[in-house]
């Protein structure tokens, strides 16, 4: 059954579903439909049993007054099928209609009962020789008990109700029939887009995500859905393209000190030198290998710091995060003539890594004393800002304009200025900074403006 399921398309699934609703609602209308008719022409039957016993009554036939033919007169040609019977004491027959014609109309036990407290009986019976009847069963005297029963054969409400069951018998499977059609017709039709959907994404790849589904400008469910995955292909597209260009960049920043290096190497091997020439040689390989590896290794960290979603995470005191990065700072900053300080602090605790938060931060104050001329400053702050802690590193240095300060974020991005001086770099701090406090589920911003100085807030939900 599962399996039959699986196998069958959103569309059969669709028109079974409602095929079978549809003989649900049809089946029961029919049967309620075809008992109000049975109800509606037996109690047309039944009133007429009620004026031909009345006029039975009143015309006194069992007491001989008046004859049959003299009743018929009066009752008119519309009861010639109805007959009846007067049954006097000890059930014995009194007076009987021709009409009746030898049938034995039955006396039930329950029409007696209810004719000794006076009340007439309705009954549907089938006689000995199968025919079937409606009869009324009406108490004439109580002592001596006599009845008067009139009956009518039902045979010509069976044969309506089997003309309206013929009919339905007809018409449910011809009506069904067409429902199925027009419903397969409208589920293929309203699946139709999907399909197109489909076969679309099915040719949007790897290699070409600039493609996109169309839309039909109608604002359905269908139009949200082609607007979801187009919003998917183009993050999809985004990603892809920071994947490509980060390669890219990547085994660019990594040519460049190795082609130096290799350089020097070539220009060493070319003669025979003394062993003066050749540590100098080394020596600034080494330098060159140094960098090498301080690249790798931000590499390696940005990429990590991407693809982990959850990073170690403990209460950390930024009170001592900063007086940390303050001490590299002032290391860093030996013999640039520029000043790192503490600020204003307030204990804050937040829930993270200490030495990745660390490293964020000496990331920031490098850059800051980097790009600050001697006689500058740099400070480091902490306060609370509701229910964030905000962290600042403001420096008086050179700044940017803050039309390039929304780029400076993204890898191996270096502002002119940084590129034209003697400043050495990759352009991978910030980002990875950014990655820090993004996985810290924090928020990182600067505030810049050309020869007056740069400052860096990152803001983390207290813990
Ligand atoms: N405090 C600052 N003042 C002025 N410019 C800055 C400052 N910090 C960053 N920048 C600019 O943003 C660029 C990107 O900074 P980032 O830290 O990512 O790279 P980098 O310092 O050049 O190299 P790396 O950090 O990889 O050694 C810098 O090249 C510089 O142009
Ligand atoms: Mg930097």
């Amino acid at each position: 059954m599962r399996l039959l399921r699986r196998s069958l398309s959103v569309r059969t699934r669709l028109t079974l579903w409602y095929g079978g609703v549809l003989l649900a609602i049809v089946l029961v209308i029919s049967a309620f439909s075809y008992f109000m008719l049975r109800r509606t022409l037996i109690s047309g039957a039944d009133v007429e049993l009620v004026m031909v016993g009345q006029v039975v009554r009143d015309a006194g036939i069992g007491e001989a007054r008046r004859s049959e033919a003299e009743v018929r007169d009066m009752l008119g040609p519309r009861f010639l099928d109805v007959f009846y019977r007067v049954t006097g004491p000890g059930g014995k027959p009194e007076a009987e209609s021709g009409a009746l014609r030898g049938r034995h109309l039955p006396l039930s036990a329950q029409a007696r009962e209810r004719a000794r407290s006076g009340d007439p009986t309705f009954e549907t019976v089938r006689l000995s020789r199968g025919e079937h009847i409606r009869l009324l069963t009406i108490p004439v005297t109580q002592e001596p008990a006599r009845f008067i029963q009139v009956g009518a054969t039902f045979s010509d409400i069976d044969r309506a109700l089997a003309g309206y069951m013929e009919t339905l018998a007809v018409m449910v499977p011809l009506g069904l029939g067409l429902a199925l059609v027009g419903g397969a017709w409208l589920a293929r039709s309203a699946l139709r887009p999907v399909e197109t959907m489909s076969r679309t994404a099915r040719r949007i790849s790897a290699q070409d995500l600039t493609r996109r589904l169309p839309l039909r400008g109608t604002s359905d469910e269908l139009d949200h859905l082609a607007e979801t995955l187009n919003a998917m292909f183009a993050r999809l597209d985004a990603a892809f393209t920071h994947v490509r260009r980060f390669a890219v960049d990547a085994a660019h920043e990594l040519r460049t000190p190795l082609t130096v290096l290799k350089g020097g190497i070539e220009v060493a091997l070319r003669a025979e030198r003394d062993p003066r020439e050749y540590r100098d040689v080394l020596r600034s390989s080494l330098e060159e290998v140094e960098q090498l590896i301080a690249l790798a290794e931000n590499l390696l960290l940005l990429s990590r710091l991407r693809m982990s979603t959850a990073l170690p995470r403990h209460a950390v005191e930024l009170e001592t995060v900063l007086m940390e990065a303050v001490d590299t700072g002032v290391r860093l900053a030996h013999g640039h003539g520029v000043i790192v300080r503490l600020g204003a602090v307030e204990p804050v605790i937040v829930h993270g890594d200490h030495s990745t938060l660390r490293r964020a931060l000496v990331n920031l104050v490098d850059n800051a004393i980097k790009y600050t001329k001697a006689g500058g400053k740099v400070e480091l702050s902490l306060e609370r800002d509701g229910r964030l802690a905000v962290v600042t590193v403001s420096d008086t240095g050179v700044g940017m304009d803050p039309a390039d300060a929304e780029r400076i974020f993204e890898p191996f991005v270096r502002l002119d200025a940084a590129r034209g001086s003697e400043v050495v770099g990759a352009g991978l701090g910030l980002s990875i900074v950014h990655s820090i406090v993004l996985a810290h589920d924090g928020h990182l911003s600067v505030q810049t403006a050309p020869g007056v100085g740069s400052t860096f807030a990152i803001r983390l939900p207290l813990a």
